[in-house]
This record gives C-alpha cells, structure tokens and sequence, in this order.
C-alpha cells in the first residue's frame, strides 16, 4: 500500500517558515499585504478566496478583498487592477478566475504587475519560467514541487508524465519538472493511448478535473501518484485519480482533500512574501527563491 503525501502537513510546515519570515520583514518596516479581486458570486470562488484570507491570516499577512459585482466592463475590471498595481501597501495581487464569460481573462492577466503577480500568470513570469529564470511560480506545480522534495521523493532522471495541458496546472507542472531534471512527457484530452503513457510513469501527475480518470490498471507497480483533481461526486471531494485501485499499486501517493490542495495556498502565501520582499528592495525571496525550501532533498 501506497505511502500518503501529507500535504495539509508539510502546507503547515512552509506557512511556520512564512509566519517567521512575515515577523522578520514587519521589523523591517515591511508589512506584507496580499490583494484579491473577485468578480461576481461563483460558489467555488467565493470557498477558495474565504480559505485564502483565512491562511493569511494565520502566518501574519493581511489580506484584502475586493469583491466586483458580475456584470462589470473589462475596462472598470482593468481600473481595479491598475488601483492594487500602484497601491505601495500591496506586495501580492490576484484575480480569482475563472471571470464571468463576458469579461477577457488575458488582458487581465497582462495588466498585473509583474513583481506583484504572486499566481504567476502574466505573460512576462510564464516566460520566465520557461527560460528557467527567477520568477513567481504558479502555486499548485510549485507547491507539488515542494510536497515531492519534502517526502524526499528525487525526481532527477526520473521519468514523468503529466496529464493536463492548462496554463494553470499542467504546462507550468511540465517545465518544473524538467527543471528539476526529469524526463517529461505531457497527455492531454487528444492522447489516443493514455494508458499506454501513463503505465510508463514513475511520477504521475494529474490535473484534468475528471472524476477517477486514473485507474489502477493505467499505473505502474511502485509509481509516485500526484492528483490535483478536486471534483464534488454525490457530496463528497474526490480527486482525477481512482484512489481504492490507485493506492495498492503506487509506492505513494496524495490524498483528497489534504494532498495538493493545501500545498497551493502554502505557495501563495510564500510567493505574497517573496514579492514583498523584492518590492521592499531586500532580495529575491528567502534565501534566493524557492530553491532554498528543503534543497538537496531531491
Ligand atoms: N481559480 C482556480 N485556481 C486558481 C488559481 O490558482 N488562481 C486564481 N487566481 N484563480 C484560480
């Protein structure tokens, strides 16, 4: 049976070293903000940005909501963005998404500044990232990347395949890893033989958002099974992964709820004080970056 990947645990861990960081930069007359926009009264929306301000409040940041009716103009949503943008209390800045279907997404995204964009999701950090240079990185492949050094699992030479092509999950997942020196394959919805990749696997990670698309049967004995999925069945959360056929076969694996889903609000409250810290002129984030979280693990 699979070992479990703790992540409520080791999300816990990183927002203790947040906690001591945020106490560092408010000596230094720093006193990292994050910033929220939310349009209109999507129900998902509204539960992550609640546990978002909840997990900031717990490590020391303050947080601020700015809730925007649903039928605002993409103009009046850009004014918004321009208002945190220049407002030197704010250090992080994101827009919850998905917007509502009238309003443009990527001008949005492209009218963040940078430096504040603590989703990495403006054009300029996905770049970044794919150039390997120092940047925000996206909270759930960063925070799997974390959840992986921490369980001590390498992942150099290893081969892994990622299924899902988003620009949220999927694609930066993808460049993480080869970074990281993996070997990386990328299925998606147009893959003809999905179970024939899948079954090469050493690290599986999965970010479609549909129910138990990963069974037993698609895994490789001794696999390490990632399943970002959230997916509400008859009430209940279950992750992209069939978790009773998966588990027997993988050597570990993440739970839903308490696997990745934690792990990303970890990274978001590291990246809001990474960015305050750069804004504030006192470097790039703790200790050089990211890299400095449990280095030398993998
Ligand atoms: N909606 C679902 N996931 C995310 C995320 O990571 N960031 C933002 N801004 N919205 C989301």
């Amino acid at each position: 049976m699979a070992a479990i990947l703790d992540g409520k645990a080791v999300a816990e861990e990183i927002s203790r070293e947040v906690a001591a960081e945020v106490q560092r930069l408010k000596k230094t007359g720093v006193a990292p903000c994050l910033a929220v926009l939310l349009v209109g009264d999507n129900p998902a929306s509204q539960t992550y940005v609640r546990n978002k301000e909840a997990a900031c409040q717990k490590v020391g940041i303050a947080s601020r909501v700015v809730r925007l009716p649903a039928d605002i103009t993409q103009e009046e949503l850009l004014r918004a963005v321009e208002e945190l943008n220049e407002d030197e209390g704010v250090h992080g800045l994101l827009v919850q998404l998905p917007l509502p279907p009238h309003l443009d997404p990527r001008p949005v995204m492209a009218a963040l500044r940078p430096e504040k964009d603590v989703d990495g999701f403006h054009p300029l950090n996905m770049g970044r990232l794919q150039a390997g240079e120092e940047c925000l990185w996206p909270c759930t492949p960063h925070g799997i990347v974390q959840l992986l050094r921490r369980s001590r699992i390498p992942l150099a030479g290893r081969h892994a395949v990622v299924v899902g092509r988003s620009n949220i999950v999927g694609k930066p997942m993808a460049l993480l890893l080869l970074q990281e020196d993996a070997t990386v394959t990328v299925c998606h919805s147009r893959t003809p033989d999905l179970a024939a990749l899948t079954r090469q696997a050493e690290l599986l990670v999965v970010a479609v958002g549909r129910p138990r698309t990963i069974t037993g049967e698609m895994v490789r004995e001794g696999a390490v099974v990632v399943d970002v999925g959230i997916n509400r069945v008859d009430g209940r959360l279950v992750g992209d992964v069939d978790f009773e056929s998966v588990a027997p076969r993988a050597a570990a694996i993440t739970p839903v709820p308490g696997g990745v889903g934690p792990m990303t609000v970890a990274m978001l409250l590291f990246n809001t004080v990474q960015a305050a810290r750069r804004l504030a002129g006192q470097g790039l984030g703790l200790e050089g970056g990211a890299r400095a979280y449990g280095a030398g693990a993998g």
